[in-house]
């Protein structure tokens, strides 16, 4: 049976200032009923699973615990971070976690943060991703890219497996633009949409071999874990010296086994608020509001409107955020340099 591993330790910093350090994106509700966690949830209902691993930042707890309880979970174990290290020692804690407990786990690595629309069809991928996984693959889902997008990684497709994907012949995280160009024109890349399904086990022979000190610091780390209600929380001063680094750099670039199912079920990252109006109702003037918001005569528009009145007049192609103490106005193609203020902010104190 596969165990769903969760990672909700990301800041969200590109869609501030609605994502905050003390509620980042992934707990609020962008897209639907629920939060992006709640959604996420919601989404592995259709799978026969095993109790969830979730992993965030410790001050997150009770936030991650209480969203659980609303969506009705209860058997997930709740790992802890005292700070972040990134993708791959999360999944490395997790799959340390798994294999104890069954040493053939089988893991589904879920980001808490995105949204997919068609939840059969990605139920559909999932299940081809899991016969090449229990052959041994690192299998990612690659999304068919319609942009140069540079926040993703790419997937070049090798030989086929039969009815159920691709090897995996390069991967590149976060290329810069002309290469994605390049990628897009050949026509035989897709996008890592950032969810994998492996065995723990292969998971970590990798890691070992690409970064041993990596599995040996979240071994020690895991080993030296508290326990406290449902919440597992990792050695502290282990954790803080293992390096950091996403799954993407220092697994997926490297590793012979990967392959590659394709994912078409309308998936979004909501990397930014640009990806948060693309995805969301638009009025016939491509308008997408949240709140109260009043326009004349303005086009293209991302408006969200939290504690007062926003009116527009005579404007297009701009991100509008209000917040009780923070307002965005951002052009719609700078969106993804929203998080240079969250930096200056951080380091303005
Ligand atoms: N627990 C934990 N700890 N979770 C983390 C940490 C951490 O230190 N850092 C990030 N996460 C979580 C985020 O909350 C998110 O759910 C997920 O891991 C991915 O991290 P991001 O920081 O959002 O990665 P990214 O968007 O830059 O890139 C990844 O996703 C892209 C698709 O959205 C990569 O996998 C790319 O290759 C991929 O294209
Ligand atoms: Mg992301």
């Amino acid at each position: 049976m596969i165990t769903p591993v969760i990672m909700a330790g990301g800041r969200g910093s590109r869609l501030w200032p609605l994502s905050r350090q003390l509620h980042p994106k992934q707990f609020l509700p962008l897209t639907g009923e629920g939060s992006l966690l709640q959604e996420t949830l919601k989404r592995l209902e259709p799978l026969e699973h095993r109790d969830p691993l979730l992993i965030c930042n410790e001050e997150h707890r009770f936030l991650v615990a209480e969203q659980l309880r609303q969506q009705g979970v209860t058997d997930a174990r709740i790992l802890l971070e005292s700070e972040g290290r990134n993708t791959a020692p999360a999944i490395a804690v997790a799959a340390l976690k798994a294999v104890s407990e069954d040493p053939d786990s089988l893991l589904l690595v879920l980001a808490a943060d995105h949204l997919i629309r068609d939840i059969p069809a990605f139920h559909a991928s999932v299940a081809r991703a899991r016969e090449l996984a229990e052959q041994g693959a690192l299998v990612t889902f690659g999304v068919v890219p319609t942009h140069a997008e540079t926040g993703y990684g790419y997937i070049q497709r090798g030989e086929g497996q039969g009815e159920s994907g691709f090897r995996v012949k390069r991967f590149v995280e976060k290329p810069d633009a002309a290469t994605a160009e390049d990628y897009l024109a050949t026509g035989d890349y897709y996008w890592n949409s950032g969810m994998f399904l492996f065995r723990a086990s292969r998971y970590l022979e990798e890691l070992e071999r690409f970064q041993p000190a990596m599995v040996a610091a979240c071994r020690t780390a895991l080993a030296g874990a508290q326990a406290d209600l449902d919440f597992i929380r990792l050695d502290a001063e282990a954790f803080r010296a293992c390096p950091a680094d996403s799954i993407d750099y220092a697994v997926m670039e490297h590793t012979e086994h990967g392959s590659v199912v394709p994912l078409e079920a309308g998936w979004s990252d909501i990397g930014s608020w640009t990806a948060l109006w693309e995805v969301s109702e638009h009025d016939d003037q491509g308008n997408a509001c949240f709140g109260d918001v009043m326009l004349h005569d303005s086009r293209n528009l991302m408006v969200h409107a939290d504690h007062r009145l926003v009116a527009t007049v005579g404007v297009e192609d701009l991100v509008v955020v209000e917040t009780k103490d923070a307002v965005l106005v951002a052009h719609k193609d700078r969106v993804q340099e929203v998080k240079t203020i969250v930096e200056r902010l951080k380091a303005e104190g």
